[in-house]
């Protein structure tokens, strides 16, 4: 299972929140795929964890602007290229035998690195300017 440990934590609020949000829902993906598993209803839950990255990666961005957050383009590319790349899994239901196999790691590099790597940028910068941290 994943899980969502405090090296991931950026604001104490709204961020982490989504973040354990989109673990738990990787999570339910994880547990769904069991011997007899249905795969119409897993596909149903990576639709939801893609809507939901999509949803957040809105919602941070938004942050990233009120905050002035100076590297605002370059992580924006980088939430493209996730997006762009879950869109290359998800469309192409007849991998999906693939994309379970290969799940886990894709949930690491597109949530848990890019929380740890990308994020936690955001994190230090807004450490850096206690006034806007808020
Ligand atoms: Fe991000």
């Amino acid at each position: 299972m994943f899980k969502w440990t405090l090296q991931m934590q950026i604001d104490n609020g709204q961020l982490d929140e989504d973040h354990r949000k989109l673990i738990s829902i990787a999570n339910r993906v994880l547990e769904l795929n069991r011997p007899n598993r249905d795969v119409e209803e897993i596909k149903l839950v990576i639709r939801e964890l893609y809507d939901y990255v999509k949803y957040h990666f809105s919602r941070e961005e938004n942050l990233m602007r009120e905050l002035n957050y100076p590297e605002i383009a370059d992580h924006h590319k980088k939430h493209q290229a996730i997006v762009a790349d879950m869109n290359h899994y998800l469309t192409s239901s007849h991998h999906m035998n693939d994309i379970l196999s290969n799940f886990r790691g894709l949930v690491d590099k597109w949530v848990i690195n890019h929380i740890m790597e990308e994020d936690e940028k955001i994190r230090r910068f807004m450490e850096s300017k206690p006034s806007a941290s808020k």
